[in-house]
């Protein structure tokens, strides 16, 4: 195939950040060639004119995703990087939760790939942390590449894995199957949930679907791949999606000024340290559980008197029309949220005078309920959560509930500011009153279970959880429930069915 190439490289590159300059065009034709197979195209060219014609959608993202990645990875790739990681950055942030009541630490492998880096760095927090109950541990790992993620949850790898590995690594955590693979422990396993996120998209941070808030992230050998303006986007919202006083990486030659934080270089990586805030307030308990954050948040782009067209809620509950069964369409595009995430991402920018001043103005008036448009207060408060001003969300919220006690979703919010900010109690009387307004709200079943998990409740978060997966296997899976950024109810699922299994664990 010898024809201009540089329509579909663009287009690829604004979908999935992948750089396809003309030298690569050959690795791009026989990406695209299999990818057009995989998905029943007579020819390549059927394929990119279907790309061209807008159809550009997950499917294809999927597809092309497993043709076009490079997945190179393996156990402490770079071992002075995890030498580092083990001596020094880990310890610190292990050490900076001491003193707190739920101790958390949050991490992410970005760009995971078959999830050697992700186990690697769960086999360090079990030699750190070995005695984890009063723990809250999240190691998200995430990739475009869903191929890449089906092998990293079966977690077995051939020997080549290991090729720079300490030996301590393969004889302490894995077991030999009878092919000759390697299995990782189960408890290591039950450290990591993978997921799939596609870096380009801008889908996080997110406190709705559990990324953002992390101590630590590692994207190693992930932006050398991405177009410039991608890269650039990706650098601001990793940036944006490490706590202060947390740590991202990335290799040293992804290293650049997209980057603004102080960083240092060690070994074969760059890390970036967020400084911690000087305004910060005073210390709370972070808030537990990933997927308790994860499913918990409501991010409701929609007004809030507006019928909810959620598969896990259905309609609102209204007080002239009690909430109806759960609709059961799945959501593949919502304008809706495209735009509350454009209006984040100029929020995100402090460097944005305007939204910002009209948030912080209307933050620091007097509630003066009558005048309060709930809806607008509603998206405040959300978009305050999303900054981590929660005792600003917190306040906006309560200024929506004034005018609108009604909403379940209003009192969701709530209690994922409230949990967000460490206070359970308020959190799980929150959830009681969404239930209450409409008990087909599955997120706060979810929500009530991880916090009852959090305090060593087992029965009670078992019974929630149990209640919450009968409700999401009424759905289909792929369906995308609206309230959290995009995670699917096949998702959810599994991140409860992981947590419900590695209660035996804690
Ligand atoms: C070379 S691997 C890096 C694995 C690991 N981080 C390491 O350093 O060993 C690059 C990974 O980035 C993933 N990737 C590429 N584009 C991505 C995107 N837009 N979003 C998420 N992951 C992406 C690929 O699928 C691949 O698994």
């Amino acid at each position: 195939m010898s024809s201009d190439l540089s329509v579909p490289a663009a287009l690829i590159s604004e979908r999935m950040g992948l750089n396809f300059q003309q030298d690569r065009w050959p690795d791009l034709v026989r990406g695209l060639e299999r990818a057009a197979a995989s998905l029943g195209f007579d020819n390549v060219h059927t394929f990119i004119a279907h790309l061209l014609a807008d159809r550009f959608g997950q499917r294809e993202v999927h597809a092309l995703a497993s043709h076009l990645t490079i997945g190179e990875t393996y156990f402490f790739r770079t071992p002075e990087t995890f030498s580092m990681l083990e001596h020094r950055l880990l310890p610190e942030l292990i050490a900076a939760q001491q003193h707190n009541s739920i101790k958390r630490l949050r991490i992410w492998s970005a760009g995971c790939a078959t999830g050697q880096e992700a186990y690697s760095l769960a086999i360090l927090i079990s030699r750190l942390i070995p005695r984890r109950v009063d723990w809250e541990i999240t190691i998200l790992a995430s990739d475009i590449n869903p191929e890449a993620l089906e092998t990293a949850k079966a977690a077995t790898y051939t020997q080549w894995s290991f090729r720079d590995t300490p030996s301590w690594v393969t004889n302490g955590y894995f077991t030999r199957t009878g092919d000759g693979r390697f299995l990782v422990d189960k408890a290591i396993r039950d450290m990591v949930t993978f997921r799939y996120l596609n870096l380009a998209e801008d889908c996080y941070p997110s406190m709705a679907s559990g990324v953002s808030d992390f101590d630590l992230v590692l994207c190693r050998n992930v932006i050398m791949y991405f177009s410039r303006e991608v890269a650039k986007q990706v650098a601001d919202r990793l940036q944006r999606s490490v706590r202060d006083g947390g740590y991202l990486m990335v290799t040293a030659s992804e290293g650049s000024r997209d980057f603004q934080l102080p960083s240092m270089v060690s070994g074969g990586e760059i890390v970036y340290k967020k400084a911690p805030v000087a305004h910060e307030q005073p210390a709370v308990a972070r808030a537990p559980e990933p997927y308790a954050r994860a499913a918990a948040q409501a991010r409701r782009p929609a007004a809030p008197q507006r019928p909810r067209q959620s598969v896990v809620t259905g309609p609102a509950a209204r007080p002239s029309a009690p909430a109806a069964p759960p609709a059961r369409t799945a959501v593949t595009a919502d304008p809706q949220r495209a735009a509350l995430r454009l209006e984040r991402r100029a929020f995100a920018r402090s460097g944005n005078p305007a939204t910002t001043a009209t948030a912080q103005t209307r933050h620091h008036q007097p509630h003066a309920p009558k005048q309060v448009d709930p809806a607008e207060a509603a998206r405040e408060a959300r978009l305050l959560a999303d900054q981590g001003n929660l005792a600003a969300a917190l306040d906006r919220c309560e200024a929506a509930l004034e005018c609108n006690k009604l909403d379940p979703a209003l009192y969701y919010l709530k209690a994922s500011i409230l949990h967000e900010l460490g206070h359970q109690d308020g959190a799980e009387q929150a959830l009681q009153s969404t239930l209450f307004l409409d008990g087909g709200f599955t997120m706060a079943r979810v929500m009530l279970g991880a916090i009852a998990r959090g305090q060593a409740r087992v029965s009670e978060s078992t019974k929630h959880f149990r209640a919450a997966l009968t409700q999401l296997q009424d759905m289909p899976a792929g369906a995308v429930l609206p309230e959290t950024d995009g995670l699917t109810a096949g998702e959810i699922a599994e991140m409860v069915t992981t947590l419900m299994g590695s209660e035996s664990n804690r």
